[in-house]
């Protein structure tokens, strides 16, 4: 099998947030290093990953991708600065880092994730592709975004914080894949629609992602139990003690397990009509799943 391209990706990808970040030394200077704190130190880059390999299951153009690469990763930063705010989940640690509001202050870092978001859609408006695709583009992340999605499931989130396992288990995976998933469909979306994928493709990608997506979470939730910080790069064992609505706490570690194995299972079968050029979204599936941080 020929080396899939991920190290090259994920540096692409390092390469095009720094550049599309704003200039440390420029007024607003505070705003700017909390901006490039929150997004430069750290972080997998599993979505710009996505954006990668599923464009280039398409032949899209690299340069294309670029865009909806850190765009993704934007809107994926920003959640993480308000998640770890006092008012969310209060955490000092991300990224193996102090997070923003403990490095800067609380108001900075409310600006920095509003002005990460902003930056993302100003990012996919100037992408390098025809005016229908960049559209498509912008509706497929501000859905991804916003109530619907990620904010939305953030929101279901908290609603059942403290409720441990009161939750039913459709509704935690609803809240799952709207606070994670969503996201993670995007970039699969995205990276497919900058490359001109027809509508079926789409489709079965994205039956793909939506297992992507959930597993994704499960593993993190699964982390949060097993996991200690220095691996993790983030508080372990949070969950737990805020009595967040979780995998493990609802059903236990060795069925959050299994539900891995069939969401790996599920995600495999949506890949398989597209043979060996989709081996790089097979590699991120595994990932996803067995990843320790
Ligand atoms: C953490 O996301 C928050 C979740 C959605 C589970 P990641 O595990 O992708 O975090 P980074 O980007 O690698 O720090
Ligand atoms: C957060 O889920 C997902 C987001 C949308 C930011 P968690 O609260 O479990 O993420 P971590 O564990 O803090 O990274
Ligand atoms: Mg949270
Ligand atoms: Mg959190
Ligand atoms: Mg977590």
């Amino acid at each position: 099998m020929p080396e899939l391209p991920l190290d090259a990706w994920r540096a692409r990808a390092d390469a095009a947030l720094a550049t599309a970040l704003p200039d440390p030394d420029a007024a607003p200077a505070r705003l700017h290093a909390a901006m490039r704190h929150a997004v430069l130190l750290g972080g997998k880059r599993m979505r710009p990953l996505l954006v990668y390999a599923a464009g280039a299951l398409f032949d899209a153009e690299p340069l294309a991708l670029d865009a909806p690469a850190v765009a993704v990763e934007l809107v994926h930063a920003y959640s993480l600065v308000h998640d770890d705010l006092p008012a969310m989940d209060d955490d000092a640690l991300r990224r193996g880092q102090p997070t923003v509001h403990v490095a800067f202050d609380e108001a900075t870092a409310i600006l920095a994730g509003d002005a990460l978001q902003s930056l993302a859609f100003g990012v996919l408006a100037d992408a390098p592709v025809d005016a229908a695709t960049r559209v498509a583009l912008l509706r497929t992340l501000a859905g991804a975004s916003g109530a619907a999605g990620m904010c939305g499931g953030q929101a279901m989130d908290l609603d059942a914080t403290g409720t441990g396992a009161a939750l039913s288990i459709e509704r935690l995976e609803t809240l799952h894949a709207m606070k994670t998933g969503a996201l993670i469909r995007a970039a699969v979306q995205m990276g497919a629609l900058c490359g001109g994928a027809p509508d079926s493709a789409l489709a079965r990608l994205d039956d793909y992602a939506r297992a992507l997506g959930l597993a994704f979470q499960v593993r993190d939730d699964i982390l949060d139990v097993e996991g200690d910080s220095a691996t993790l790069g983030k508080t372990a064992g949070k969950d737990a003690a805020q009595d967040k609505a979780t995998f493990p706490a609802l059903i236990g570690l060795d069925a959050s397990r299994a539900r891995l194995d069939d969401l790996d299972a599920r995600m495999r079968d949506a890949l398989a009509p597209f043979g060996a050029p989709a081996d790089a979204l097979r590699a991120l599936g595994r990932l996803a799943i067995e990843r320790s941080h």
